[in-house]
């Protein structure tokens, strides 16, 4: 047992990540949790989606950087496509995960009185991180775009476990 994952648990939940364009942060996000889930908890039934507050990038793969990060720990980006955070995600989801604090309150903003969705940002879970925010790595090198995905890997062991004692 990893870090009090139960690898037969078989709960659901629907998790969408949210950052600013959806071509970095949050399509690493949804597949580091995608990859980590199937190798520590196969039998978590996880819905994941990434989307971002912004439109700049609808319709975009993920950044080439971020691809190239994410395959180096043998995480394939290709096929995910950006979009943008519509209403109905505040219904559909039961969390939404913000990357940082201007993301969350976008989100906050946006949220209807009846949501389903419980906002938080995505690294409240990994208290150990001493951190809070996924660096926007946008404007930065290979080593920013290294630290989303340490970043996310670490966040998405404890979202697992998180999510795994909730369900008890
Ligand atoms: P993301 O990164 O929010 O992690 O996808 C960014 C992508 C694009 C821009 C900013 C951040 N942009 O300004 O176009």
């Amino acid at each position: 047992m990893i870090d009090g994952i139960h690898p037969n648990s078989r709960h659901s939940f629907s998790i969408l990540f949210v950052c600013l364009g959806n071509i970095c942060r949050s399509p690493t996000a949804e597949a580091v949790l995608r990859h980590t889930a199937a190798r520590v908890a196969p039998r978590l039934a996880l819905e994941i989606d990434s989307a971002g507050t912004a439109d700049y990038h609808i319709g975009r793969a993920p950044d080439p950087r971020s691809q190239r990060a994410a395959r180096e720990r043998g995480i394939d980006l290709s096929g995910l496509r950006a979009r943008q955070v519509t209403m109905a995600d505040f219904m559909r989801f039961d969390l939404i995960l913000a990357m940082d604090r201007d993301n969350l309150r976008n989100l906050q903003a946006m949220s209807p009185p009846d949501a389903r969705a419980e906002l938080r940002l995505f690294l409240s879970y990994a208290p150990q991180l001493g951190r809070l925010e996924v660096p926007d790595p946008y404007y930065g090198g290979a080593a920013d775009f290294a630290e989303v995905l340490d970043l996310a890997s670490a966040a998405s062991l404890a979202l697992i476990a998180s999510l795994q004692q909730r369900a008890q």
